[in-house]
């Protein structure tokens, strides 16, 4: 069977920063700790007064139809991941479209465009809408333009303020591609939930503390769905696990969870025992709550064993390094995820062709989907020339009144004057509004 899946990938962080420990946490009253360990994120990029989800998603899309040489006949359809639409009928995807018409000859009226949301899954979904396509031989020999792209802003106050962040990432999903393959076998945890929502409001209702839980339940339901398909999983049989991450914190409570279920009746279970001895099974305890404790108890020695944590640095840390520079990207978060492997892989020389990536994304509200990636030969090449650590360390610091002038801007309430940051080169940047009340974008040489 023809492999479908990632021919190639870029991003766009939001041209600003937020150091957390130094500029936040002492307006806030907290120690630096809680965010740089805890929540394990030292900076949120922030978008500059003349971006937003169009320019980030479109500035994304532009790099990687540079880098591989595409023009808009190569491109057969363009769908954006978004959580935060500005409009309820005209789909982000057309604006960016717009935005790239301006510098290709050609056009993209032959391509179909369309926005998919479910929370922070829906980047993952609109894969499966390209993969689904090109498998369906509906694709006339064209690829998919996927972009996930957000500005994940709270309001002021709230405890997410501490996990914001804005960026995009694009994706090119075509027939053997570069960097990796999807596998055809998925896992689905969905249940309808009430952790995070946005009912016609642009900041989000959270109740935090619950949202963390509902991810795990949710995640482990797409695991076992998915082993119910693609048979028991096994920490060997995968070299990464991205998973969506909000903060990395989040992910450290995932994947201990997960090392926990994926070592069960294995070697690994049986090598630990002398140590920790064997996970408790519920029919050896007499109520739910007994056996609940004795699994917080077992988790508790869990995290602190030489296995554990060799599996942890190995497998699940080169994941999380961009997000903890970035915070919170929603959609992109799990696609950071995967990049951020790949790039720790490609800067350490490892070779991973023919290697297998178990990925986990997850949307509030709330499903998570869990399948496999294999990586391709080309994947090395088409990491290494991205220029993440030039965009991530080009960002304008900000002070704490400059991050409350930038947080008003982008507040759909509020109408403030605020002078630009930073000065777009080369870029995509909104200029206003029309006369429709539609927004305006140009290409800035
Ligand atoms: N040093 C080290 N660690 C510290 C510390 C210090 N000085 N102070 C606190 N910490 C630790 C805490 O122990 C805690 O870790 P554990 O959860 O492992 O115990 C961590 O730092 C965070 O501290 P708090 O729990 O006190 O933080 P909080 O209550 O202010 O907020 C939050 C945390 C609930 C996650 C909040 O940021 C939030 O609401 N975020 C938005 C919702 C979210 O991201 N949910 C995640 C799942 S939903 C999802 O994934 C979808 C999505 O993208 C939004």
């Amino acid at each position: 069977m023809t492999a479908v899946g990632i021919d190639a990938i870029e991003l766009w962080s939001g041209k600003l920063r937020l150091d957390l420990a130094e500029t936040f946490a002492p307006v806030k009253g907290e120690d630096p700790g809680k965010y740089t360990k805890g929540i394990g994120i030292e900076y949120s990029s922030l978008p500059d007064v003349y971006e937003d989800i169009v320019t980030m998603g479109a500035n994304a899309a532009k790099q990687l139809m540079d880098r591989k040489g595409l023009t808009p006949d190569d491109i057969g359809r363009i769908d954006v991941a978004t959580e935060s639409a500005f409009d309820n009928s005209k789909p982000v995807s057309t604006y960016i479209a717009g935005c790239l018409e301006q510098v290709y000859d050609g056009d993209f009226h032959h391509a179909n465009k369309g926005e998919r949301k479910f929370a922070c899954l829906s980047g993952t979904q609109c894969l499966d809408d390209a993969y689904n396509w090109i498998r369906a031989g509906r694709n006339r020999g064209r690829a998919a333009l996927v972009i996930a792209t957000d500005t994940a802003l709270y309001e002021r106050g709230d405890p997410g303020e501490a996990t914001q962040g804005a960026g995009a990432v694009a994706m090119l999903i075509d027939e053997e591609p570069d960097i990796v393959a999807l596998s055809t076998e998925q896992g689905y945890g969905s249940a309808d939930e009430t952790d995070f929502l946005k009912p016609n409001q642009q900041f989000p209702s959270v109740d935090g503390k619950r949202s963390i839980q509902v991810y795990l339940a949710r995640m482990r339901e797409a695991l076992e769905d998915y082993e119910s398909v693609a048979g028991d999983t096994h920490p060997e049989d995968f070299v990464y696990f991205p998973f969506h991450t909000p903060y990395p914190g989040m992910v450290r409570k995932a994947a201990l969870l997960g090392y926990r279920h994926i070592t069960r009746d294995t070697e690994i279970e049986d090598a630990l025992a002398d140590d920790i001895g064997m996970q408790p099974r519920e029919e050896n305890y007499e109520t739910r709550e007994d056996y609940e404790e004795a699994i917080r108890a077992y988790m508790d020695e869990l995290k602190g064993t030489r296995q554990y944590q060799e599996w942890y640095e190995q497998a699940i840390e080169p994941t999380i390094q961009v997000s903890g520079q970035v915070g919170n990207w929603y959609t992109a978060s799990v696609h950071l995820a995967r990049l951020s492997a790949l790039r720790a892989a490609a800067s350490e020389d490892v070779d991973l062709a023919g290697e297998k990536m178990l990925v986990g994304s997850y949307g509030s509200g709330a499903q998570a989907e869990i399948h496999a990636e294999t990586v391709r030969d080309g994947w090395r090449e088409g990491v290494e020339g991205l220029d993440v650590d030039a965009q991530l360390a080009d960002r304008y610091d900000l002070s704490f009144e400059e991050y409350e002038l930038v947080h008003d801007v982008h507040n759909h309430q509020k109408e403030v004057e605020v002078e630009e940051f930073t000065q777009p080169e080369g870029e995509f940047v909104f200029t206003g509004w029309g006369r429709m009340n539609e927004r305006r974008y140009e290409y800035v040489e």
